[in-house]
């Protein structure tokens, strides 16, 4: 190339560069007005939620007054129950503010997942990795059963320990994208690390000997049920999706409701056996507590356990009661999802059109 040519290269590139400057300013009006429009949905949700919560209360005293229930009262109360999903998906949709453990830990980094496609595959990607720990956890527990070595039992117990760590922050992430994950399911996880972080520092005295096997068995014990765990929800996860793109809601609803039933059933058993052993854990380490040579670590774990058998059995009970009692409420959460699902499916779905339209119109 002589220099006129490079000077002809230039212009031409300086055409392309006018270009790229019309679409970025195009792109920062762009999001110009969707931080107008979050702002005029946010208020709009908060106008909703409190004119809301005004007729629910009314209704309330209403019902207090007549002796019999009114079926204009009986509505009301359903469409209330359903614009309460509705609510929760459109406010889904929107940024929030991080929690604050996760300005502790994240700063004031923004981790909302506007995207709902986006937001489906970072709860596949956590309960994936949920699944890959929990191989690796049941690998060096077999290990450990196996053979007895220290750096071998410190490997795995720190693992445990940044794995429940781990889970904290993803919960937490997944929980500010509007994820109803229940406050017990998280704080589980905390205790889990302090339980983990308490074990690697116990001291390989002749109590850790007593209660090792009974840990190691544990821990694979959970791994498998974790396996199960992992089956039902990413089927949970996948059936929402489908649901999403169907159009005879009610015959897939009723669909998703028993193959809910039934991934229980195969599920719970498994659950209250692994509540079980907390509990018989809790139990072996009460009477290791007596051995002479006993550490602080002993007495610290003894509640902890308890407390980990305890709140899951409540929270499990409570769980299966709500699914069992609230079917009306659970069926509006599900066609809300399903209702946003196929609203964005649709909206994909134009825009795919429109570019085939530009590209043929070129
Ligand atoms: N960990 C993480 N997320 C959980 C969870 C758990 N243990 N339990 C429920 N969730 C999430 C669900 O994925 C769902 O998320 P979404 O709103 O993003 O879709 C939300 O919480 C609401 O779930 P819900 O409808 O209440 O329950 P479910 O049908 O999804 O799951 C159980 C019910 C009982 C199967 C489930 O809670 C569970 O497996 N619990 C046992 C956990 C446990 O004890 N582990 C230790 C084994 S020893």
């Amino acid at each position: 190339m002589d220099i006129e040519e490079v000077q002809k290269e230039w212009e031409d590139l300086r055409v392309d560069f006018k270009r790229l400057e019309t679409i970025n300013k195009d792109y920062a009006t762009k999001l110009e007005e969707v931080g107008d429009l979050q702002g005029a949905c946010m208020k709009e949700l908060n106008h909703q939620r409190y004119r809301m919560s005004l007729i629910a209360n009314a209704l309330k005293s209403v019902d207090k007054k007549s002796i019999e229930k009114d079926e204009r009262l009986l509505t009301l109360e359903k469409e209330i129950m359903k614009r309460k999903a509705m609510l929760h998906e459109i406010e889904a949709t929107l940024p929030k503010q991080n929690s604050l453990y996760l300005k502790i830990i994240l700063g004031n980094v923004n981790v909302s997942i506007l995207n709902k496609n986006d937001k489906f595959k970072y709860k596949d990607e956590y309960e994936k990795f949920k699944l890959i720990l929990s191989a690796i956890a049941f690998v060096l527990a077999v290990l450990n059963l196996l053979i007895d070595f220290r750096p071998l039992q410190l490997i795995m117990i720190f693992l445990l320990v940044w794995y429940y760590c781990t889970l904290t922050i993803r919960e937490s992430i997944l929980k500010v994208n509007g994820s109803r994950i229940k406050g017990w399911w998280r704080l589980h996880h905390f205790i889990s690390t302090a339980v983990a972080g308490i074990i690697l520092v116990w001291p390989q005295n002749e109590p850790w000997n007593e209660f090792r096997h009974t840990f190691m068995w544990f821990i694979a014990y959970i791994s498998v049920v974790q396996y199960m765990q992992f089956r039902y929800q990413s089927g949970v996860l996948y059936r929402l999706k489908a649901l999403g793109a169907r159009h005879n809601m009610d015959i897939t609803i009723e669909g998703f409701h028993s193959w809910m039933w039934r991934g229980l059933s195969y599920l719970l058993p498994f659950l209250f056996g692994g509540y079980m052993f907390q509990l018989y854990i809790a139990y072996t380490l009460y009477q290791i507590s007596y051995h002479p040579e006993a550490t602080w670590q002993v007495w610290y774990l003894v509640p902890l356990f308890l407390t980990l058998h305890i709140c899951n059995m409540y929270t499990i009970l409570r769980t299966l009661r709500k699914k069992t009692k609230g079917g009306l409420k659970l069926r509006y959460k599900l066609r809300a999802i399903a209702y946003r699902l196929s609203n964005e499916i649709a909206v994909l779905d134009q825009k795919w059109r429109q570019n085939k339209g530009e590209a043929k119109t070129e």
